[in-house]
């Protein structure tokens, strides 16, 4: 260990997460990498020696944020400065950091560090180096695996944690960035995933949700030397002592094979709620997204899932205005999401990405188009989504509480939909599952009180 980072004890991060729980599970990672070097993480750019954005670069409006939240960060910095707190270094992490490069440094001369979302585990040495005045741009993808060189500690004191067990994607659907910006499909190990997920028990968690950008194409080596599917690295996990939900995101209907829609049946601890985007519901359009899948393809893997699990939600994420997306194309993904009902849903105008093969195809649609479908579909999605919520009112759901709620003597959970619950219950709650009769739904959340035993 280099003096300088000696000399680092006591010291504050900020990190802050712009887009998918990758990324949040990427922030903890990061924050127990910085944790032997004194590191202590904060709440506020403010009194931060080291701030972190960990970026996301899936739409243009999602990559610009990163300039916008670095002025206030420069900002942050100066005015530490001038008030001789000390001095402020700069990283941006994540996608941004790996698809832009230098050219944030360029645009940004105050950014000390671009860190690629692969080299998380090199932190301690690029902040020596910065720590001596060099700018650092690291987004090579290392030859070492990331997973096996983090710190062996967890993170969370969260009853619900995140755990990465795959990253990177190799379906190159042709509007996205992920094959570029986290690179070839990766699995990891079984043992390495079950090493993980017993000591997260161990901390108390309850939940896991393991995360992939193609989750259900995980193939780790197992301890046979076989390659294992998600659905039998999901019975393994199911047996740990202690960790009684499971979920992952996120999916392709590609991937959904027999294996794993037996798992939704046979396996009590899989949480009836499944995350599986569509994208689109007209099949020219499919085919030119490259998803490899159609309408009626999505619809009998909605049918398996429904049979294996009747009591099955289901969320997805749905593009508008793709190139050539006419009005009948439009209407055709409208059809889906009416026959199909959502419990909740991510909707995007599409936004061209440079050096993605959508960005150079003609018939980009007009904006003005794009917005006017968008808010059509959010609206139906919003009416299924209040539909599902208040279907709930009257029945009795399993809550995990997570946290204290806004109120005193409130707190927050989860339902197995996930949807977010509030409840008047004592702080000792918090990572238990308790039976909450619902009374009341609003468009985002439930309301519900504890059944007496
Ligand atoms: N434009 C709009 N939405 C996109 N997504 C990915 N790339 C783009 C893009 N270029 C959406 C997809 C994906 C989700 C994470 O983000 O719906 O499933
Ligand atoms: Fe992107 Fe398609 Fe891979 Fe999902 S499956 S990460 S949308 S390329």
């Amino acid at each position: 260990m280099s003096e300088w980072q000696h000399s680092t004890a006591n010291r504050k991060v900020f990190i802050k997460t712009f887009g998918c729980q990758m990324n949040v599970y990427d922030s903890d990672r990061m924050a127990e990498a910085l944790a032997p070097l004194g590191y202590a993480q904060s709440e506020s750019i403010d009194d931060a020696d080291l701030v972190i954005l960990n970026t996301c670069h899936i739409r243009e409006k999602a990559a610009e944020k990163v300039y916008s939240e670095l002025g206030r960060v420069r900002e942050a910095r100066e005015r530490r400065r001038e008030a001789g707190e000390g001095d402020t270094l700069i990283a941006v992490a994540g996608c941004v950091a790996q698809a832009e490069g230098q050219e944030i440094i360029r645009r940004a001369p105050a950014v000390d560090i671009v860190v690629g979302a692969q080299s998380y585990h090199r932190l301690p040495e690029l902040l020596g180096r910065a720590g001596r005045g060099e700018k650092v741009v690291e987004t090579e993808f290392p030859e070492e695996d990331k997973f096996a060189e983090l710190p062996k500690r967890a993170a969370t004191r969260r009853p619900s944690a995140f755990l990465t067990v795959q990253e990177g994607c190799d379906k190159f659907c042709t509007f996205c960035v992920v094959p570029y910006t986290r690179g070839a499909e990766f699995s990891r190990p079984v043992e390495e995933v079950l090493a993980e997920a017993r000591r997260l028990a161990d901390f108390g968690v309850r939940e896991l949700t393991v995360l992939g950008q193609n989750v259900n194409a995980y193939h780790g080596e197992g301890p046979d030397g076989k390659d294992w599917s998600l659905a039998r690295l999901m019975h393994a996990l199911a047996e740990i002592p202690g960790i009684e939900r499971l979920r992952y995101t996120t999916s392709h209907p590609l991937d959904m094979t027999d294996d794993l829609y037996a798992a939704h049946r046979d396996l009590p601890q899989m949480m009836p709620y499944l995350h599986l985007p569509f994208q689109a519901g007209s099949d020219h359009i499919l085919a030119k997204m490259n998803r490899r899948h159609t309408a009626d393809e999505y619809r009998r893997a909605i049918d398996k899932l429904r049979g294996a699990r009747p009591d099955i939600a289901l969320s997805t994420d749905i593009i508008v205005g793709f190139p050539g997306e006419t009005d009948a194309d439009f209407e055709a993904t409208m059809q889906l999401v009416r026959e199909i009902g959502f419990a909740s849903a991510f909707s995007f105008k599409y936004s061209s990405r440079p050096g993605t093969p959508a960005a150079e195809m003609d018939e980009q649609v007009p904006e003005d188009v794009k917005l006017d479908r968008l808010h059509t579909l959010q609206a139906l999605l919003a009416e299924q989504q209040r539909a599902f919520n208040d279907s709930m009112v009257g029945r009795t759901l399993p809550v995990l509480f997570e946290a204290s709620g806004r109120n005193a003597g409130q707190l927050t959970g989860r339902s197995p939909y996930l949807q977010p619950v509030h409840v008047e219950a004592p702080a000792e709650a918090v990572g238990q599952i308790v039976d909450v009769e619902i009374t009341q739904a609003g468009a985002n959340s439930l309301k519900g009180v504890i059944k007496p035993l």
